[in-house]
């Protein structure tokens, strides 16, 4: 892999009052990647895209993001060039917005319909982008009516709306349904095979939500990498047994993975 990194993070701690949320922290994301982040509740999934989202930086060691040293950059220049889904995030959106503008409105970096016209470039790509993520057919609707598994390919779109270099996904599948599940995966696997798409990192607590054609994998416990690198490399019985403190068995099938507890 040839291409630059996006993401270099160096001897990370976050560490608030007493607790340290993520220790020791080394990762390095290249833009033709596309990355799984994996580990139980109360890992550091969240701080570490935070950190990777310029929304928070580190007690101790360094983040670069897309070239760019945090501390000697102004993170709202930063911020649009990278997209990001959460729990959070989503909560900010009103329910009573027309979903057609939740995905156009981003390009302003706005949580809301800010401007009465947009341009015929961002109407087109905002058509375009709810095509290929599903939710055409609900443009008009209001966002708060929508199904769990819309809201989340309507956050997706909306991400990629102002054409970031880096797309964060924090637990995109939580709350869906099988089919909204296996919808969002195809979805996500078509994304993570477009070489136009930027760099991807998908955070999950299920192996059974890796997109195949995901590149590679970062396993995190207690606030430290467990182990990082190639999926294959990495996603295994015994280091994700470690990373989720139960002895499990795991099983890759069609480029699909499951996992269960050992016999
Ligand atoms: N501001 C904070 N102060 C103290 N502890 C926090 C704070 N934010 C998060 N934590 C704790 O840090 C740990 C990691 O949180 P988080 O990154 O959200 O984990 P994950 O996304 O993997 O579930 C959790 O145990 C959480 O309770
Ligand atoms: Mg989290």
């Amino acid at each position: 892999m040839s291409s630059d990194p996006v993401v270099e993070v160096r001897g990370v701690d976050v560490v608030r009052g007493e607790t340290r949320l993520l220790r020791g922290v080394d990762w390095t994301v290249h833009a033709d990647e596309r990355w799984v982040v994996l580990g139980p509740n109360g890992a550091g999934k969240t701080t570490l895209l935070q950190l990777a989202s310029a929304h928070l930086h580190p007690t101790r060691g360094a983040v670069t993001l897309l070239g760019e040293t945090m501390g000697a950059v102004d993170v709202f220049e930063l911020r649009p060039r990278i997209g990001l889904t959460s729990a959070a995030l989503a909560q900010r959106i009103e329910a009573r917005e027309r979903t057609g503008d939740v995905v156009l409105s981003a390009g302003y970096a706005v949580v809301g319909r800010g401007r009465e016209r947009y341009d015929v470039h961002d109407l087109t790509r905002a058509a375009v982008l709810m095509q290929q993520w599903g939710v055409t057919a609900m443009a008009h609707r209001a966002f708060g009516t929508l199904s769990e598994g819309e809201r989340k390919r309507v956050q997706i779109a909306r991400a990629l709306m102002p054409d970031p270099e880096l797309l964060l996904l924090d637990e995109p599948g939580a709350g869906l349904d099988l089919g909204g599940r296996e919808d969002l995966v195809a979805r996500l696997t078509a994304l993570a095979g477009d070489p136009a798409a930027p760099a991807q990192v998908l955070v999950t607590h299920h192996v059974e939500e890796i997109p195949p054609g995901y590149t590679h994998a970062l396993l995190l416990r207690g606030g430290q990498v467990v182990t990082a690198g190639p999926l294959e490399q990495v996603v295994g019985q015994e280091a994700l047994s470690e990373t989720f403190g139960l002895a499990l068995s795991v099983q890759r099938s069609g480029g699909r993975w499951t996992a269960r507890r050992a016999a």
